[in-house]
Parts: C-alpha cells; sequence; structure tokens
C-alpha cells in the first residue's frame, strides 16, 4: 500500500503544501508573498497574516494537483523550526489541527534537515539519481551556510558554519546596498551573468577550519561603493553587472575553498548543494567543475527544490513516518535549529 504524505512548510515567507506518494512528487504548491519587496526584507508580521491568508487554498490546491481526497493521506508533515515563530505558528497549528480532525499522524521536521533531504524527491516520469552516503552538502539559505557530512537520512555532522552572516545574506544585503529589490539573490545572479567577475576584488575571509563568515565581505563592499560614490554618483548604475558579478565571484571562492578542503579532508566524493542560494547559477557550476576537477559525483536540485518548498517537508516525513517518529500535539515551534547534528 502506498504511503501519502501532506508536507507543510511556513517557516519564513513562502507558504508551500506538498503531498508525496511515497517518494514520488504529486504535487508542490508555492505561494509567495510580494508584501514583503518594498520593505527590503521580510516583516514578521505581515509574513504570519499573509501564510494565514494563503495556507487553505494552498492545502486545497496541493491536494487537487494531486488529485487524492484527504483522507487518503497517512500523515501531516511540518516544519516545526527553525524560521520565524509567527509564520512557524500558522503552518503548525493548521498541521495539528488537520491531524486530530483526519485521525493520522503528525511529524515533525527540521528546516535544514529538509533542505538536505530535499535531494530524495523524486518527480513523477524521471527518476534522479540521489546521493549515496556518506554525503557531504554545502547548505546555504538566507539564514544559513553549512558544510554537513550526512551519513544517513537522520546522521549528520555539521563538519562548519557561518560564525556571521550566510551566504544569502551577503547576497540580500549586497543588493541592498546597490538599491536592489528583495531578495537581492536573484537579482545579483542575473546581472553577473553579463558582467566582469574580475573587474573588482574582495578580500577572502580569513576563518579557522570549515567554518565561513561573511561580514566582512558586506562591509568591504559597503566601503567600496561609498568610496566610489563620492567619485561619481551614478557609479553603481554605470557598474551594476560588474559590482554583481565580482561580488558573486568572492561569495563563490569563499563557499568553494572550504568545501573543496571538507572533501579532499575526509575524501568524500558525493558533493551535494542545497538551499536558497543553491538556485545561483555561479555556485551551480562552479560545483559542477568539481566533477572534472576534483573527481566529485555531484547533486544540485532542480531550481524548485532550492528556495523554501513543502516538497522537502514531505519527503522528510516520509522517512520519518517510516521511521515511526512521530510528534504529539505540544510540539511548539522554535526559532533555532534542535536538529541534532553531531
Ligand atoms: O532557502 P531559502 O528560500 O530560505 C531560507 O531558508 O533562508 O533561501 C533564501 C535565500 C535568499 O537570501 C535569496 O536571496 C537566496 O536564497 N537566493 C539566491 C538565489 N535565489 C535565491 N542567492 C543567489 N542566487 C540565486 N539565484
Ligand atoms: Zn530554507
Amino acid at each position: 500500500m502506498s504511503t501519502y504524505i501532506l508536507g507543510i512548510e511556513s517557516s519564513c515567507d513562502d507558504t508551500s503544501a506538498s503531498i508525496i506518494k511515497d517518494d514520488t512528487i504529486l504535487s508542490n504548491v508555492i505561494a509567495n508573498q510580494e508584501v514583503h519587496h518594498k520593505y527590503g526584507g521580510v516583516v514578521p508580521e505581515l509574513a504570519s497574516r499573509s501564510h494565514q491568508q494563503n495556507i487553505i487554498p494552498v492545502i486545497h490546491r496541493a491536494l487537487q494537483e494531486a488529485n487524492i481526497n484527504k483522507n487518503q493521506l497517512s500523515a501531516i508533515a511540518f516544519t516545526r523550526g527553525p524560521g520565524l515563530l509567527g509564520s512557524l505558528l500558522v503552518g503548525s497549528s493548521f498541521a495539528k489541527s488537520f491531524s486530530l480532525g483526519l485521525n493520522i499522524p503528525l511529524i515533525e521536521i527540521d528546516h535544514l534537515q529538509a533542505h538536505i533531504l530535499a535531494h530524495f524527491a523524486q518527480k513523477p516520469h524521471k527518476r534522479i539519481a540521489t546521493p549515496k552516503f556518506p554525503f557531504l552538502c554545502l547548505t546555504v539559505s538566507g539564514g544559513h551556510s553549512q558544510i554537513v557530512k550526512v551519513n544517513s537520512y537522520f546522521d549528520m555532522e555539521l563538519l562548519g558554519q557561518t560564525i556571521d552572516d550566510a551566504a544569502g545574506e551577503a547576497f540580500d544585503k549586497t543588493a541592498k546596498i546597490m538599491s536592489l529589490p528583495y531578495p537581492g539573490g536573484p537579482i545579483i545572479d542575473k546581472l553577473a551573468k553579463e558582467g566582469n567577475k574580475n573587474r573588482f576584488t574582495f578580500p577572502l575571509p580569513k576563518v579557522a577550519n570549515y567554518d565561513y563568515s561573511f561580514s566582512g565581505l558586506k562591509t568591504s563592499v559597503l566601503y567600496f561603493l561609498r568610496d566610489e560614490l563620492k567619485k561619481d554618483d551614478h557609479f553603481i548604475e554605470k557598474n551594476q553587472k560588474d559590482i554583481a558579478a565580482s561580488v558573486q565571484y568572492t561569495i563563490i571562492e569563499i563557499l568553494m575553498k572550504k568545501l573543496v578542503k571538507a572533501a579532499q579532508d575526509t575524501g568524500i566524493k558525493e558533493i551535494a548543494i542545497a538551499g536558497g542560494v543553491s538556485a545561483n547559477s555561479g555556485l551551480r557550476s562552479a560545483i559542477k567543475n568539481g566533477e572534472k576537477r576534483y573527481g566529485w559525483n555531484t547533486y544540485i536540485p532542480a531550481f524548485e527544490f532550492t528556495t523554501d518548498n513543502a516538497a522537502m517537508i514531505a519527503i522528510t516525513g516520509l522517512f520519518k513516518y517510516q521511521a515511526g517518529e512521530f510528534t504529539d500535539q505540544k510540539a511548539s515551534p522554535y526559532a533555532r535549529s534542535k536538529f541534532k547534528i553531531k
């Protein structure tokens, strides 16, 4: 008999619901919140209000697109954290009451673990190769930058992480300094495609082990542009593409250096990327180049599984369902990761 899991994701500014049948995605509906764009970042109060408006229509559509009835569901998986508490409350409250109403198990999911396990979700008509354990996953999003050694679905070791800003923040803050809208990552990516990455150079941070730091880069971009603007008011408009390409190149250099070191030191050649920043075209090709350069097997998620989505919650839910790991009605959201990474 097949297992049907409904996944619900509401940790930040995307309301998403997905149905999977065993490991195959039947639907993955995502409602983005335009409301934050004019504020240059996510406004928590507006995010939770939008989740409240979106959640029922999004779940309804996910069931419709999957062409199943709610009574066929085996369990409901929801993001418990980390994320914005007000946003998480909407998804978790809905998941709890729906599971009570349907009398089916409830499964709590850690958002970061789900970004990694998104690699195991299959599309209906074409099965993709999945990473073999142990693999290294570079998880890069708006809130996190980590290198994780994944030994199995539930056994993960944190090798390194950012000591300040996340890679996504480095993109978003650069965009903000350049007066570009939020989220800046996709815009910088687009501009960078037509720019000269060697035009401007920014210093690389010196951080120990496999840890990252991005706050210094943000400051040097800020000071560099401030100085250039003193000489020419229109410096940013005139050099937008080259600035974007140079900053993006620096972020990718920072990310790749530690990842390559971790791969060499552990001897692991199965390399995956996950999280919103894994949508970046420059990072995707840098990882892919590792195949030729270092003999890696690389796993780069399809675009819809890079930024926040509920298919990753549903697939992680499936593994927990199979392991019999259920949650009771008392589980309250958490803002910081509680996922036990060794
Ligand atoms: O995983 P995600 O959707 O949300 C969090 O869990 O944080 O990641 C969002 C982040 C944002 O910082 C956004 O600017 C960045 O991912 N991002 C990108 C690209 N697409 C999204 N950064 C660089 N290039 C992109 N193409
Ligand atoms: Zn995320």
